[in-house]
């Protein structure tokens, strides 16, 4: 198939940027979106012009860093997939498609399409881990009873991989869905009662520090999200930093 490609261009993250038109022929239904802009990429170096720089990793949907604005949409038409999971049959030939780096205050262009999410990285390191004593008697973790019911909750609220969508789908760029999850992930089990009241206190004001916005509501975030977290996990951040303010 045929396509026309409109695609934002930046040098670095102070360059002004602007979207770049570019005709693409001989892409396959069977595609990937990002092998489609290898090709895309391959034609650029082949005419000595820079090729556009995209985030990825894994291109399987595990790692996250495929984060990509498509015809407006994170990640993509498609529901519950990452853009590395996208294929190319999901388009016509004779199609314009517009590709954007997300877009937020906190997450920085660095350039073309790639942002710098560090701010996710600083909100993880604020308060996304336990402590354990490894000398002594420590218990092993497979002994400690947890309910089927918080255990399902836990892993749901773990597979968030950072991807960011959730910030780039609302339109006040909140992190509330990430952080939640984050949040959630260890607010359900017994092993994160410990640091329970201050991990919700130092990540949430850790997501408001790095210019992230308010939370209207809206769901955005739970829609666009790939692995289907859930907006209850913003209602249990919200109720776990309540008791934490009042003890805190
Ligand atoms: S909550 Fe969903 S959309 Fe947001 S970072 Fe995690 S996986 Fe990505
Ligand atoms: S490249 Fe890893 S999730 Fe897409």
């Amino acid at each position: 198939m045929k396509l026309k490609l409109n695609i934002w261009r930046q040098e670095d993250a102070n360059a002004k940027g602007g979207f770049e038109t570019y005709d693409l022929d001989g892409i396959h239904g069977d595609m990937s979106f990002l092998e489609m802009l290898d090709i895309l990429n391959n034609e650029l170096v082949e005419k000595n012009v820079e090729p556009v720089e995209f985030d990825h990793d894994c291109r399987e949907g595990i790692c996250g860093m495929c984060s990509l604005q498509i015809n407006g949409e994170p990640h993509g038409p498609d529901k519950g997939i990452t853009t590395c999971q996208l294929h190319m049959r999901r388009f016509k030939d004779g199609d314009t498609i517009t590709i954007e780096p997300f877009r937020a205050k906190a997450f920085p262009v660095i350039r073309d399409l790639v942002v710098d999410r560090s701010s996710f990285d600083r909100i993880q390191h604020a308060g996304g881990y336990i402590s354990v004593n490894t000398s002594g008697n420590t218990q092993d973790a497979n002994s400690i009873p947890v309910e089927k019911e918080n255990a399902d909750l836990a892993f749901n609220a773990a597979t968030c991989i950072g991807c960011g969508a959730c910030v780039a789908a609302c339109k006040n760029a909140s992190a509330m869905l990430f952080t939640s999850a984050k949040v959630s992930q260890y607010a359900l089990l017994p092993q994160g009662e410990i640091e329970a009241t201050e991990r919700v206190l130092n990540m949430v004001h850790q997501m408001d520090n790095e210019g992230f916005g308010n939370c209207t509501n809206t769901g955005a975030c739970e829609l666009e999200c790939p692995k289907g977290i859930s907006l209850e996990n913003i209602a249990r951040m919200n109720r776990e930093y309540l008791s934490a303010s009042f003890k805190g």
